[in-house]
């Protein structure tokens, strides 16, 4: 069934792992299973108008403004889902998006906004097929697809179509998981301790990445500590699971050390790539130790982790959050670029949205 015109919207989130995901096989496969928290505040918002024509095109705006390049990955995404949605030869996309958050901030914006595409291509197909929109937010199958093809777009953006914690990749401990989408965690089971847990980003850096991920990613092809990093990624999302879960004094400090641990092994995964190359700074290492020493002193829990670049996400419970505004504002602000940082916390997920003429 063709509908011949429409609008939608979604806002979606990033998110930040905490195991990490980093080599892939074809497909957009990955090589090993990984855990996130989903974002609260830091979300894209994506506005779909759609329209029938006689052959597939798109226009986009990203912050009200042409923006050529993201418009080419967004047509060549595109273009590699006609075989599962063959509408897309028949529309014209009016695409437009905003982010909260600024650009190269830290904070990952290709899966949020890839996220909120791909909730929006799972809307459409909807409508395509006549499925009555109300029934998809109910149907575990429109956020599977939605996961599928996010994850298409790029790779970590499957896992922020849901809230909470939750895993993306085939794992033995993780029932229904999957190397095509991610899968929430049961926020029933995760002990509450962990329900509110905070991201302080650390700006250190504004400028863009010196290797992108998508090169990185490549660079674990025939690296030398490949599958050891593949097996141990897997281990440790069976770790982290148990350890959510029970929330115990012991728990959480095997918690901290475990996120912390992965976030210096994805750098040190590029460290050791031929060629090697550095995206920490200076300030990095200093912030690094900073959080450590503090945690060591006070007994507060405070811990990071990092992402592809320099910025430091500092994490920590709720319950924390002024001794760690103090920590960031009396130890860390001398590192930070313009002393600037972000704020958010875990976050319940995307949400249907409606531009208004307030927030456009
Ligand atoms: O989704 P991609 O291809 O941008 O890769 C993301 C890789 C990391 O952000 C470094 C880790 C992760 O699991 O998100």
């Amino acid at each position: 069934m063709m509908v011949s015109s429409g609008e939608l919207g979604w806002e979606c989130p990033s998110n930040i792992a905490l195991v990490k995901y980093w080599g892939k096989y074809p497909g957009q496969i990955p090589a090993n299973p990984s855990l996130s928290l989903t974002l609260s505040s830091c979300v894209s918002r994506t506005q779909i108008a759609y329209r029938e024509s006689d052959q597939g095109s798109m226009e986009f705006l990203f912050e009200g403004e042409p923006k050529p390049e993201f418009a080419h990955k967004i047509q060549g995404y595109l273009d590699s889902l006609h075989a599962d949605l063959p509408w897309l030869t028949r529309v014209h996309l009016q695409i437009e998006s905003h982010n909260t958050f600024p650009h190269s901030s830290g904070i990952a914006s290709s899966a949020s906004a890839m996220g909120a595409l791909a909730l929006g291509l799972a809307s459409m197909d909807r409508a395509f097929r006549g499925v009555e929109s109300g029934d998809g937010l109910s149907d575990s199958a429109f956020w599977a697809q939605a996961s599928d093809l996010a994850r298409r777009g790029s790779g970590s953006a499957c896992r922020s179509i849901y809230g909470g914690y939750t895993v993306w990749g085939a794992h033995p401990a993780v029932p229904g998981s999957d190397d095509r989408r991610a899968v929430p965690l049961d926020m029933e089971a995760v002990h509450p301790s962990f329900h509110n847990l905070q991201d302080a980003v650390l700006l250190v850096d504004r400028g863009s990445k010196s290797v992108s991920s998508s090169a990185g990613h490549g660079l674990m092809n025939g690296h030398p500590y490949a599958q050891a990093r593949f097996a141990q990624g897997a281990e440790r999302v069976a770790q982290l699971w148990t350890l959510l879960q029970d929330g115990g004094e012991a728990s959480w400090r095997a918690f901290m050390d475990l996120v912390e641990s992965e976030a210096l092994t994805l750098h040190a995964m590029m460290l050791a790539s031929t060629p090697s190359y550095l995206l920490m700074k200076p300030s990095t290492l200093a912030l690094l130790e900073e959080i450590r020493r503090f945690r060591n002193q006070s007994g507060v829990p405070v811990f990071f982790t990092l992402d592809a670049g320099a910025n430091v996400h500092l994490l920590f419970p709720e319950s924390a959050s002024a001794q760690a505004m103090e920590l960031i504002d009396k130890q860390l602000t001398p590192y930070l670029h313009e002393g600037s940082y972000l704020c958010d916390r875990l976050g319940s997920g995307p949400t249907p949205w409606t531009r208004t003429p307030h927030t456009s």
